[in-house]
């Protein structure tokens, strides 16, 4: 289980400024729900987190290990953090067991016995114990989002992030996902889940950020920050995700 703590977090894409001084920890086994509007912030949060993105100033401290050092081990660092995009990038022409072992030979060297016996572990994990020699086409959306949390989590993350894993996916099949990611949470996993279901984030989150503009504008427990706002802006922002037709 990892913590993370982020420290003065800024990142400007040429004049645009993203993050303007981004503060919060999150605490080893605690889920971290972070939402807001459309370009608030929140992808590019994660990617200074995993490094996608170089922060422009400020620290991000995983563990004891400060990711913002120029000299830390990129490779190393990533190899602790499993991650789940919008967008789950399977290998369309690899079964969904070697789409699983792929990385654990690869990245982590294990053996191909290992990384299968890894890999069925980790999709019976998910609820795709059947489903290890088909390939992703021939598996719903919610399916191969499970394939790609299987993917992360045979990498044995200390830290998992997630960036609106089920906005792609059509309603009947984000209950799945969230299941297990409810889950992971359920084990003790330390997750930073960027997410518009309201729900998952009410019942799972230990704690929820609201970003807007590139600020937090409120961080606490979800009965506060969803159920009882502070601020104006996180009323608007939950008005507008709760009764989208209003
Ligand atoms: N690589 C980049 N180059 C330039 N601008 C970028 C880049 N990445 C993001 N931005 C800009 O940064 C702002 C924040 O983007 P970001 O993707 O972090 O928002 P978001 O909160 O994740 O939005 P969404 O809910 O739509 O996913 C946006 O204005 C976006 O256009
Ligand atoms: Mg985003």
């Amino acid at each position: 289980m990892s913590t993370v703590e982020i420290r003065n977090l800024r990142k400007s894409f040429g004049k645009l400024e993203v993050l303007k001084g981004i503060d919060f920890t999150v605490e080893a086994g605690q889920v971290v729900c972070v939402i807001g509007p459309s370009g608030s912030g929140k992808s590019t949060l994660l990617r200074c987190v995993n490094l996608l993105e170089r922060p422009t100033s400020g620290r991000v401290v995983v563990d004891d290990t400060e990711i913002t050092d120029p000299d830390v081990d990129i490779d190393a660092v990533r190899r602790r953090l499993g991650m789940v995009f919008q967008q789950f990038n399977l290998f369309p022409h690899l079964t969904v067991l070697r789409n699983v072992t792929i990385a654990q030979e690869r990245v982590l060297r294990r053996g191909r016995a290992e990384a299968e016996r890894i890999a069925r572990e980790n999709l019976e994990r998910v609820g795709l114990g059947e489903k290890a020699d088909a390939f992703p086409a021939q598996l719903s959306g919610g399916q191969q989002q499970r394939v790609a949390i299987a993917r992360a989590l045979a990498m044995n993350p200390s830290l998992m992030l997630f960036d609106e894993p089920t906005s792609a996916l059509d309603p009947e099949l984000v209950g799945d996902v969230l299941g297990v990611m409810r889950e992971l949470a359920g084990d003790g996993m330390t997750m930073m889940v960027v997410t518009h279901e309201m729900n998952f984030a009410r019942e799972v989150a230990d704690r929820v950020v609201f970003m807007d503009q590139g600020v937090i504008v409120e961080d606490g427990p979800p009965e506060q920050v969803i159920v009882a706002p502070r601020h104006a802006r996180t009323r608007e922002f939950l008005s507008r995700v709760l009764h989208p037709e209003g």
